[in-house]
C-alpha cells in the first residue's frame, strides 16, 4: 500500500512530468553510473552535453576502463574536482577487472566501489535494476521537509536519519526507479528551491509547508549559518488595513520572531513587476488584477549584520483586494497592533522608515 503522497507523486509523474533526459529510463547499470557522477558536479542542463561526449567516447565501461587518464581529464575539463575523475576511471577499471565490465547488481555490491556512496547506490539500485532502495538527495530533502513539515537540518545526522526513513515508507518497493525519478523530477520543476509552482502542485492541499506558509523556509540547513550572504524578500501583504505575519520557525535566525512573508534567494531577483506577479501567482494563485504594488520605486535594500552571516533585504509591499484561499487563515494584524509583535532588527528598521511615511496608516 502507497502513501498519499507517492500516489499524488506518481499521479503528477505520469500525466505531468515532461522532463526528458538523455539517461532517463536508462537501465545500463554503467550508464546511470556515469550520469549520476555528472550531476554531482553540475546541473542536469550543463552535464547534459558531459554526460553525451563520454557515452560517445566511452560507451561501455569497458572502453573507459582501457582509456588514457589524460584523454578522460580532457573530456571533463571544466566539471572540476578531480578526484571524482579519478574514482570513475579506478572504479571501471576495478569492474572492467573483476567481472570483465559487468556492474554489481546489488546495494551493497554496488556502495562497494570507490566513489559509490549511498546516493549513488540507490540510484543505479533503483533505475538499472528496480531495487527497493530510495535516492536521498538535495532535491528529496526538500520535497518531503516540505510536504513532511520537518524543520530538522538536513546536514546533520539526526536529519539525515529522519529524512532517510520518510523515503524508504514512501518508496514503492516494486517501482523503486520511478519513484525514485519521479521525486527528482518533482523538485527540480514543481517544488523548486525558489519560486517553487505551489498552485500547480497536485500535493499542496496536504503539504505542510503550503498550508502554514512556510514553502521558504524549509527545508533547514544548518551551515548555513555560516554562510556569509543571505538575501530575502520579504512580501508584506496588505488587505484593507491588515498586514499579514507569520511566526519564524526553529533551526534558523530569529527563531520564534515573526515576519513577513518572507523568501530567500540565492541572489537578489531583478525587481520587476513580473518577478512580483511571477510569485504572487505561482504561490498563491493571485490574479493581476487583484493586487497593487505600494510604495515609489524600487523597495530599499536593508542590511543586517549578525555574527556569521550578512541578511540583505527588501520589503515589497503588496495591497490585496482579495485574500489567496492559502492566507485565509494567516494572522493579520491592523497598524496599531503591530508593536504587539517581536520583530527582527531589520524588520524593525523598516517599519520605523515605513511609518514615517505612514503608510502604515
Ligand atoms: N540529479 C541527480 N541525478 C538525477 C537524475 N537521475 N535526474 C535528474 N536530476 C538528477
Amino acid at each position: 500500500m502507497s502513501t498519499y503522497f507517492t500516489q499524488q507523486l506518481l499521479k503528477w509523474n505520469n500525466s505531468a512530468n515532461h522532463r526528458e533526459m538523455p539517461w532517463k529510463g536508462e537501465s545500463d547499470p554503467y550508464k546511470i553510473w556515469l550520469s549520476e557522477v555528472i550531476l554531482q558536479q553540475t546541473r542536469v542542463d550543463q552535464g547534459w552535453a558531459y554526460y553525451e561526449k563520454f557515452i560517445k567516447a566511452y560507451p561501455t565501461v569497458q572502453d573507459l576502463a582501457k582509456a588514457k587518464d589524460e584523454k578522460v581529464f580532457k573530456l571533463w575539463e571544466g566539471l572540476g574536482y578531480y578526484n571524482r575523475c579519478r574514482n570513475l576511471l579506478h572504479t571501471a577499471r576495478q569492474i572492467s577487472n573483476l567481472s570483465k565490465g559487468v556492474f554489481p547488481n546489488t546495494y551493497d555490491g554496488l556502495l562497494a566501489l570507490k566513489g559509490i556512496g549511498p546516493y549513488t547506490a540507490a540510484a543505479i539500485a533503483s533505475f538499472a535494476f528496480n531495487l527497493p532502495y530510495a535516492v536521498v538527495d538535495g532535491n528529496v530533502f526538500r520535497v518531503l521537509s516540505r510536504f513532511y513539515g520537518v524543520s530538522t537540518p538536513t546536514d546533520t545526522k539526526e536529519g539525515i536519519t529522519t529524512f532517510n526513513l520518510i523515503a524508504e515508507q514512501n518508496l514503492p518497493k516494486d517501482q523503486a526507479g520511478l519513484y525514485n525519478q519521479a521525486i527528482m523530477d518533482f523538485g527540480a520543476t514543481v517544488c523548486k528551491p525558489s519560486n517553487p509552482d505551489c498552485v500547480a502542485c497536485n500535493l499542496s492541499s496536504k503539504c505542510v509547508a503550503f498550508n502554514v506558509n512556510k514553502v521558504n523556509q524549509l527545508p533547514v540547513k544548518l551551515k548555513r549559518i555560516s554562510k556569509k550572504k543571505r538575501y530575502f524578500d520579504f512580501f508584506c501583504f496588505k488587505f484593507k488595513d491588515s498586514w499579514m505575519l507569520q511566526q519564524r520557525g526553529e533551526g534558523d535566525v530569529w527563531n520564534g520572531l515573526f515576519q513577513f512573508y518572507m523568501m530567500e534567494q540565492d541572489r537578489m531577483p531583478e525587481f520587476s513587476d513580473h518577478y512580483i506577479a511571477s510569485v504572487l501567482t505561482h504561490q498563491f494563485a493571485v490574479p493581476l488584477n487583484q493586487w497593487k504594488y505600494i510604495g515609489a520605486g524600487k523597495p530599499v535594500l536593508y542590511k543586517q549584520l549578525l555574527t556569521h552571516q550578512t541578511i540583505e533585504a527588501r520589503f515589497i509591499c503588496i495591497q490585496l483586494s482579495k485574500v489567496p484561499k492559502m492566507l485565509q487563515n494567516a494572522l493579520w494584524v491592523k497598524p496599531k497592533q503591530l508593536s504587539k509583535y517581536a520583530f527582527p532588527k531589520i524588520i524593525n528598521d523598516f517599519l520605523v522608515t515605513f511609518h514615517h511615511g505612514s503608510a502604515l496608516e
